[in-house]
């Protein structure tokens, strides 16, 4: 979703601006925008806005000469408004700037309000409420940061905001509820933006800012309080994350890179049992024990991708820890009656943190006195692990593309670990079980490597279906889940409309579909739902659709007309799932390479979905 990025410094920070949204990209956005100070003679806000990408942006910069020491940037993903270079940010009221991430909620009451006073509004945007309502607050409150403050107590909602006033030239004012933001602290000055990967080009010196946090940026330092005013030290970190990381390399596409990245993302994440000892439920935070022994049901809260984790999880979870566990997509469970049970463990996973479904439902479910959470997720510092009483960082690295691979591979470990601990806790895991289990884990690095391999054979398949326009994803059991991310992955990065279901749903309906221009790809592990599979796979081919079949070593399906077999390199029990779904990963690629989309920010969607 939008990005933000801030700087103040002793020097011209107009290319730090520019690169810091290109860092930003990923996120996901329709236009771009920046504002910088120019504070020779008297102070003038100058602004530029582009509809499309931050090259466009750069190159009006590059044309105007800009240079300032002073800016706020910001890439813009449509909320209120359409896509155009009147919504774009920055939004001025007389000589303020405003950038801004996230959703007013009440601003048509502020709009009304505004307009009332005599405010002109010249975009469809909720930020520009926000820099009108400033404007009338500086009129009663003279001091730029104070004004600030008051302004952010009438804003309901979510955001993180950058302003710069022409009135108050030596300082930027940023602050932040609900919407990621933090602060760098470089040799020539001061950096605020929504993630590191925008600052690592000046500094790894990062400050995370806390929901209610407002801070002010000026050449000699920086100061931090709550919205009341009340001053908070907040603590200076030293960023691991490489600049490497959020490099492309030698790949053609993030998403590329991130799938190739798999079996280290999923060796740094499973780390901590590479050692020959057993599972430590600690893995998941001091309480662990006690709150897994007290653990009567699982309910896993998730969006997306991580809902599909979730899925694969809940089969793990009932078979191995025999406990009885659900699965919710959050933005459902956070508007719905339910009934709560303490005894409860809540699971939320996310890659980003910050997906603001996923917070709320959290949100919700600690309201409803269920307290026993734990958060499965790939950032560390973001507002979800924030929020919960155990939690399990995955270790997958930056994942820029805008389709979830390693995120979710790492995810899946994380829950496998989650399974085997629950289990043992709760006395229903054999010493012999556990060996076996963690070994599984632990080979699985290489074993996910071994699929990687099966890249061509998957491009040629690719090339085959990339024309049709639609597809049929099946899979039973724990690989149901593995089927419809399949399908979401390939209608994300490639725009061909594809649905999962559970094989034996087929003819309950979907049948239907099937002729020869409905390529149907089936997950097909060697496991007990093998021989029913089968037959669901000759319904299809009767009715003369196409099969690509994701067999496994040991799987006997013959190769016939018009049914692809591919055979998994071996077969994985339990931990399957992790190894499917890596093909159907590369096959969604190599879909959108024929297809020529845009693989790693596909039209309308953003990484971090940070509004509801
Ligand atoms: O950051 P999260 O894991 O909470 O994000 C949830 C979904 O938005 C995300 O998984 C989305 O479905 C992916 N882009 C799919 O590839």
């Amino acid at each position: 979703m939008c990005g933000i990025v801030t700087a103040i410094a002793r020097r011209n920070i107009v290319p730090v601006l520019l690169e810091g949204l290109r860092k930003l990209e990923y996120r996901g956005y329709d236009s771009a925008g920046l504002a910088v100070l120019k504070t020779e003679g008297t102070p003038q806000l100058q602004r530029l806005r582009a509809v499309g990408r931050v090259a466009e942006l750069a190159a009006q910069a590059d044309a105007t000469g800009l240079s300032a020491e002073i800016g706020i940037a910001h890439t813009r993903w449509a909320t209120h408004g359409v896509p155009s270079e009147r919504n774009a940010h920055p939004h001025i009221s007389a000589g303020l700037a405003v950038v801004h991430n996230g959703i007013i909620e009440n601003f048509e009451e502020l709009r009304s309000g505004l307009q009332a006073k005599g405010y002109k509004f010249t975009s469809e945007t909720d930020t520009e409420a926000i820099a009108h309502l400033l404007h009338d607050k500086l009129k009663s409150i003279p001091d730029l940061f104070d004004a600030v403050r008051a302004t952010l107590a009438e804003l309901v909602g979510a955001y993180a905001i950058g302003v710069l006033s022409e009135t108050d030239p030596n300082r930027a004012i940023v602050a932040r509820k609900g919407s990621p933001l933090l602060l760098g602290i470089g040799e020539d000055g001061y950096y605020a933006a929504s993630d590191t990967a925008a600052l690592l080009q000046v500094t790894r010196k990062v400050v995370y800012l806390e929901d209610g946090d407002v801070a002010e940026l000026r050449l000699d330092g920086y100061r931090v309080t709550l919205q009341d005013g009340t001053p908070v030290e907040r603590a200076v970190n030293i960023s691991s994350l490489s600049a490497d990381a959020v490099e492309l390399g030698k790949y053609r596409h993030y998403m590329q890179k991130e799938i190739f990245e798999q079996p280290q993302a999923l060796g740094n994440t499973l780390e901590m049992i590479a050692g020959g000892g057993g599972i430590s439920p600690q893995l998941f935070g001091a309480d662990a024990v006690g709150i897994f022994g007290a653990t009567r049901r699982v309910l896993i809260l998730a969006c997306g991708t991580s809902y599909h984790a979730g899925l694969v999880a809940r089969y793990w979870i009932e078979s191995v820890a025999k406990i009885s566990c659900t699965v919710e997509i959050a933005s459902e469970y956070r508007y719905r009656d339910s009934v709560p049970d303490p005894e409860t463990l809540v699971v939320v996973i996310s890659q980003s943190g910050e997906t603001a479904d996923t917070l709320a439902a959290l949100k919700f479910a600690k309201s409803l006195g269920m307290n026993k959470t734990l958060a499965i997720c790939n950032v560390p510092e973001s507002a979800i692990v924030r929020e919960t009483a155990l939690r399990f960082v995955t270790r997958a690295g930056p994942e820029i593309g805008v389709a979830s691979t390693k995120a979710f591979t790492t995810q899946l470990a994380a829950l496998a670990l989650l399974t085997l601990a629950l289990a043992k806790v709760n006395g229903r895991l054999s010493d012999e079980d556990e060996a076996m289990h963690l070994a599984h884990l632990r080979h699985l690095p290489v074993a996910v490597a071994k699929v990687l391999e099966l890249e061509p054979e998957i491009e040629g398949w690719a090339q085959r279906f990339a024309s049709k326009h639609h597809a049929l994803f099946l899979g039973r059991g724990m690989h149901y889940p593995i089927a419809l991310e399949g399908a979401l992955k390939l209608k994300e990065i490639s725009y061909i409309h594809a649905e999962a279901y559970p094989a034996g749903e087929l003819k309950h309906g979907p049948l239907a579909l099937v002729d020869k221009e409905m390529p149907v790809i089936a997950v097909a592990p060697a496991d007990s739902l093998l021989e029913k599979l089968k037959s669901n796979l000759q319904e299809v081919k009767a009715r003369g659709g196409e099969l690509y079949v994701f067999a496994d070593a040991g799987s006997e399906i013959p190769q016939s007309e018009g049914v692809h077999i591919l055979h998994m390199p071996e077969h994985y029990g339990l931990l399957s799932p992790i190894l499917h779904v890596v093909s159907l990963q590369l096959l969604s690629y190599h879909a959108a390479l024929v297809k020529g989309t845009d693989v790693d920010k596909p039209r309308n969607l953003a990484k971090s979905v940070t509004v509801e």
